[in-house]
């Protein structure tokens, strides 16, 4: 049996697309720079490999007995060419479905650089399925979590929009749904959504129900923000700039959007934020 390429494993959407891929009975290969982690993580369940996607000696060893691949942009790898070599050692080998993590709205936006990694990987003609989520659950357990924990406050600049947030693992469901029937799932794309799009005073009220303390919504100005975790938590002024686009976009209503796909694709209502947070009261 041909096996499933699980690039980003230890990822927050890489480590449940194999989960979910086990569940469904494939042979599943979990791919990254660190295979010690990968081992801890699924030793038991998946095999592990080293793979560089900015070296291209470590492409040969991953890509043995594979048909089909989740592909993920590390978020530090912040220029689309940075993927182009290893989309094409795809292509070399005669790949079923490539499965690549993209971001909702990027058919319109060309700014991202998943716009021109979906058009190069569509022009390489390799048969695709675009997964376009939008923001991340998870952003509040990883990233953010700091200035809940010890300032109780969300220190998000996104202004008074809306997000119609995602379970990362409602993502590893669905793209291991799709990688499961390449055939059926050929040259398509998915906007994977939640059921509901809340604006951060309500992300803050849930938080705060949940947790019993009061957690506020500070609503920092982009800059403000952009100097804290920059100045305060020491984070690559690289990433923050990233950063601070995206939540420009979420000002402008881009992450408002709510879609069907993931119910049609999985025949499940999408986790609510309330879930997620019940789920992961001790990072907050
Ligand atoms: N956060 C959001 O709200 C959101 C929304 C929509 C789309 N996205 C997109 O989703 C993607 C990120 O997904 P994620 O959050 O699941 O990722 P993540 O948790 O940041 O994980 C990144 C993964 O990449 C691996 N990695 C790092 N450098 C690598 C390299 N040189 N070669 C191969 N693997 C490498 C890491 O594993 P090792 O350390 O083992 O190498 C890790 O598993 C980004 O493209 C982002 O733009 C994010």
């Amino acid at each position: 049996m041909m096996k499933v390429l699980v690039t980003g494993a230890s990822g927050n959407v890489g480590a449940f697309v194999v989960e979910e891929l086990c569940r469904l009975g494939e042979s599943v290969v979990a791919a990254g720079t660190d295979v010690r982690k990968l081992e801890r993580r699924f030793g038991a369940q998946a095999e592990c490999v080293h793979l560089d996607l900015t070296d291209p000696v470590t492409y040969r060893g991953a890509l043995e007995e594979i048909d089909r691949v989740f592909l993920v942009r590390p978020p530090h790898l912040g220029r689309p060419e940075d993927l182009y070599p290893f989309i094409d050692a795809l292509k070399e080998r005669g790949i079923q479905l490539v499965a690549f993590l993209s971001l909702m709205g990027v058919e319109k936006n060309p700014i991202p650089p998943h716009h021109k990694i979906e058009k190069y990987i569509e022009a390489k003609n390799l048969p695709y399925v675009h997964i376009r989520p939008g923001f991340f659950m998870q952003n509040l357990t990883g990233i953010h979590a700091a200035e809940i924990k010890e300032l109780s406050q969300v220190f998000i600049p996104a202004g008074q929009s809306r997000t119609s947030f995602i379970d990362a693992a409602d993502i590893g469901l669905a793209a291991a749904t799709l990688l499961h029937e390449p055939k059926v799932y050929r040259n398509t794309s998915y906007t994977l959504t939640g059921s509901e799009a809340l604006d951060y005073h309500q992300v803050a009220e849930i938080l705060s129900r949940v947790t019993g303390r009061t957690i506020t919504y500070a609503k920092p100005g982009l800059l403000k923000y952009r100097h804290y975790y920059i100045r305060s938590r020491k984070l690559d002024p690289a990433y923050v700039n990233v950063t601070v686009a995206l939540y420009l976009m979420t000002r402008l209503g881009t992450a408002e959007p709510v879609t069907s796909d993931f119910k049609q694709l999985t025949g499940r209502e999408p986790r609510t934020f309330e879930e997620f947070v019940r789920r992961h009261t001790d990072c907050f």
